[in-house]
């Protein structure tokens, strides 16, 4: 996973436990269909907790849409998930494997085994499209220059992207494509499961939308698990099979859209039957966001 200054790794002391489940071992077989698994998390920065006993499972194949105010620590809780921030308590099960507690081979086994699309600074401007896309498969695997290129090819058209697109810097690309490049790197190394934070902010309608279905046939095609921070309500309505709110700094729930729909917390309520939501849920449930199609007339 490309890693950038401010993304070094602080990991702490073995994790006091908390949460439901008690001392898990390092490499616990995971549950069959649990790719990660969070028990109790707390997270505090200079003393002030952002996450507080958080708990978590994201189920394999799943698009799980993560939604919650803004600064509330979805962010956070990404990077506490990928080991790039510390935790003050709890613990972190990826593929059975406690970050914490696993041995450097079985953390870059995990490593492997992700794809990142980070909210801000999405590619290396230095590097050309397809240089981007060779630098985890550079970092993480031992292949030849010409193998890798061809690689980074595929991962280009993987993801709607022209070939001629492998050879642009990311100033040369529009937002959308830059999007794609980034799912394009993230995509590099085969993962099983990609974080995607905020991936469609800043794309026009239809552009989110093509996003969303690619997400969705990546999921189907590869039987891809995507952990999606996201705004965007059509997301939410529209590509994720499960959501979980975070507020209060926890989830407060986690589910499927009905659920989310009955559920009686006010943040919970004025965002999923706000006016912006209304437009989305119709009585017939249509969603309200153009079909990429609809702009093709
Ligand atoms: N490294 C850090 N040091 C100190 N405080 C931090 C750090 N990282 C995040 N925070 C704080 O944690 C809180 C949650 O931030 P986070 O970026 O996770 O929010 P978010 O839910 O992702 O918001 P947004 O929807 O705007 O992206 C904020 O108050 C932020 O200032
Ligand atoms: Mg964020």
């Amino acid at each position: 996973m490309p890693r950038s200054d401010s993304d070094i790794a602080t990991l702490e002391d073995p994790a006091t436990v908390t949460g439901r489940d008690k001392a898990p071992a390092a490499a616990r077989q995971a549950d069959d269909d649990v790719v990660i698994r969070a028990r109790g998390v707390t997270v505090a920065f200079g003393g002030k907790k952002v996450l507080d006993d958080l708990s978590l499972d994201v189920r394999r194949g799943e698009i799980l849409g993560f939604v919650g105010p803004s600064g509330a620590g979805k962010s956070v809780l990404l990077r506490t998930i990928l080991g790039l921030n510390a935790k003050d308590a709890g613990t972190i099960e990826v593929f059975g494997i406690d970050y914490d507690r696993a041995s450097d081979r079985e953390r870059l086994s995990v490593e492997r085994r992700w794809g990142v699309l980070f909210q801000h600074g999405a590619l290396f401007s230095a590097l050309t499209v397809r240089e981007n896309i060779e630098v985890p498969m550079k970092e993480y695997l031992d292949l030849s220059p010409k193998l890798m290129h061809e690689l980074a090819m595929l991962k280009i058209d993987l993801v709607g992207l022209a070939p001629d697109a492998a050879d642009k810097y990311p100033s040369e690309l529009s937002g959308g494509m830059i999007k794609r490049a980034a799912l394009a790197r993230a995509l590099a190394l085969d993962p099983e499961i990609v974080f995607l934070d905020e991936p469609t902010s800043g794309l026009d309608p239809i552009g989110a939308a093509d996003f969303d279905q690619l997400i969705m046939t990546l999921r189907d095609t590869l039987g891809l698990s995507v952990y999606m921070v996201t705004h965007d309500l059509d997301s939410l309505f529209q590509a994720c099979d499960r959501i979980a709110v975070l507020g209060e700094r926890k989830v407060l729930v986690e589910g499927p859209l009905a659920k989310m729909l009955d559920y009686d917390h006010p943040w919970v309520k004025s965002y999923f039957h706000g006016k912006r939501a209304r437009t989305i849920v119709t009585n017939d449930a249509k969603p309200a966001r153009p079909t990429p199609f609809d702009g093709a007339a």
